[in-house]
């Protein structure tokens, strides 16, 4: 179904709404646990603003998808687990912190998910990044693994799973079983994803639900051809391509 979208004042709390512009923001899927949607803050809503634009070219396409990326990638590592550390600071005083417990990796579905990888690299250094190659057969139009390169002990890991579109959800839930068949427990895995359809989010979430979720913005609906609506186009013809 393809309700009308909502809509939101956009701007801070403390400011009446009659200053604050009105614009479409995600959906919301309170009835789908695991997926968490990033605020629907004025900074988040004018950078998928540039990246839907049809006019923005390639430079800018690049330059703000990478702003939404790193805001993703940054909400993702909230979601792993951080144990108590206590440090002192050179005036000799305790402060009670936390820090990381266990090692990451990333998975990037190609090639779209490959526009990820740096967002990921500038938040972790000398992060381990594994790749998957699904594509739909042309015979079935069902998406069939094509490729894989996956660090060897990634059954140790926890798992950034990389794809800016969330359509259908078909590949997404084929790198999933592929993650699980090598030995990766469904809830080491976190998708960070840029923009989701509302039935590919629920797809998703039914089949993987101890897969946690971290999006940008839940669209409208898919069309005819699968894009999601509004949507941007083709994520990877315009990051890597046009
Ligand atoms: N992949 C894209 O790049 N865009 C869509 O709209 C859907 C899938």
């Amino acid at each position: 179904g393809l309700e009308t979208p909502p809509s939101q004042c956009v701007g801070p709390e403390y400011r009446p709404a009659t200053q604050k512009p009105t614009a479409t923001v995600s959906k919301p899927l309170d009835q789908v646990p695991n997926i968490h949607i990033l605020p629907q803050t004025p900074q988040l809503i004018a950078l998928l603003t540039m990246i839907r634009d049809k006019n923005t070219g390639r430079a800018d396409f690049i330059f703000y998808s990478n702003r939404i990326i790193r805001l993703l990638v940054e909400e993702g590592l909230n979601h792993l687990p951080v144990v108590g550390h206590e440090i002192t600071t050179p005036v000799g005083r305790i402060y009670a912190g936390v820090k990381f417990e266990g090692k990451i990796c990333g998975v990037s579905i190609m090639r779209a998910g490959e526009s990820m990888e740096q967002g990921l690299r500038d938040c972790c250094r000398s992060v381990r990044i594994g790749k998957i190659l699904i594509q739909r057969d042309e015979e079935t139009s069902q998406p069939k693994l094509f490729y894989d390169k996956l660090p060897e002990d990634i059954a140790d890991r926890w798992v950034l799973l990389l794809d800016p579109m969330l359509a259908t959800g078909g590949s997404a839930l084929m790198a999933v079983e592929v993650l699980k068949s090598r030995g990766v427990p469904e809830e080491h895995i976190l998708f960070l994803n840029l923009i989701a359809s509302p039935e590919g989010a629920k797809r998703f979430a039914e089949q993987v639900p101890k897969v946690r979720v971290v999006t940008a913005f839940v669209d409208q609906g898919l069309d005819e051809k699968n894009y999601i609506v509004p949507g941007l186009g083709d994520f990877g013809d315009r990051f890597y391509t046009l």
